[in-house]
């Protein structure tokens, strides 16, 4: 197995490794080449939700998949319930998964809850020939950028995260429509977050929409927040993904925002993903 760092700071490519047959001596590297990189790509592996499912379990506790309303029968049915699908393909009139082919707007992921996952492992099935790339841009270097008198103003402050809305801006499933950031439900963080395993500072913004400071008025937490976020995402901190399909990335959501680009509607793409719950013990 290789490490071999593509980006100067914050991206590796992982090589000579399945995550179907990996050692646990070769996942250990890999978790610690993942908290020192945030962002690990692995080409060519196994397309299975079994073989995803079960690499990604040694990182942590997995979120279900959301099951909505369907009976407890058919819940027990489903067989690898922590892999979630992301997909604009529709089958008998139904789409296979969230998001669509819209873009979503930079976040990470979940930070409207009290413990968001520390892992995503999203991995490629179906690839559309143009768009639906996958950008990341890594919070412990924009917190490094700040400027000092910025970065104290924010020490001492936090961020209240949207629940209601998903990353393409459409409102959840069971919450009220609202036009103010003061009414937006979710978790309040820290805006300078301590990792808690490498001990390193980053910025920790969630996404910039219905994003509210408590404390302040409106104008200014608005003024603020537009001020971090020009330090969240810029040219020297953020890296691209073209998907193949076979490629798994996994990225660590307490050090880096992600994003991607909208594709085709008449395209296919399909992607599937595991979320974990709380660190590996
Ligand atoms: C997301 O997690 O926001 C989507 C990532 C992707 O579909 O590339």
């Amino acid at each position: 197995m290789k490490i071999n760092p593509i980006n100067n700071h914050f991206v590796a490519d992982v090589d000579g490794i399945d995550i179907g047959t990996i050692s646990d001596e070769d996942f250990e590297a890999v978790y610690q080449a993942w908290l020192q990189f945030g962002v690990l790509r692995l080409h060519n592996q196994p397309l299975d939700e079994e073989s995803l499912q079960r690499f990604s379990r040694r990182f942590g506790p997995l979120e279900e998949r959301p099951m909505g309303r369907l009976p407890a029968e058919a819940k027990a049915k489903i067989k690898n319930r922590y892999v979630t699908q992301l997909s604009n393909i529709v089958e008998n009139g139904k789409p296979i998964g969230g998001l669509g082919n819209s873009e979503a707007n930079w976040h990470s992921d979940m930070t409207y809850v009290d413990t968001p996952p520390p892992a995503s492992i999203l991995l490629g099935i179906e690839i559309p020939e143009v768009g639906g790339n996958t950008y990341f841009a890594d919070q412990q270097a924009a917190y490094e950028a700040l400027p000092e008198a910025l970065r104290t103003r924010a020490e001492t402050l936090s961020i209240k995260h949207d629940a209601a809305h998903t990353s393409v801006g459409s409102l959840r499933p069971g919450f009220e429509a609202f036009d103010d950031p003061r009414q937006a439900p979710g978790a309040v963080h820290p805006i300078i977050r301590t990792h808690e395993e490498t001990g390193k500072k980053v910025l920790y913004l969630g996404r910039r929409e219905w994003a509210f400071i408590p404390g302040l008025s409106l104008d200014d937490s608005e003024t603020l927040l537009d001020e971090l976020w020009s330090y969240a995402a810029t040219d020297s901190n953020t890296w691209g993904q073209q998907w193949q399909p076979g490629d798994l990335i996994i990225w660590d959501n307490r050090r880096v925002l992600h994003r991607r680009d909208d594709f085709p509607a008449d395209s296919r793409r399909l992607m599937k993903r595991c979320q974990v719950l709380a660190r590996s013990i």
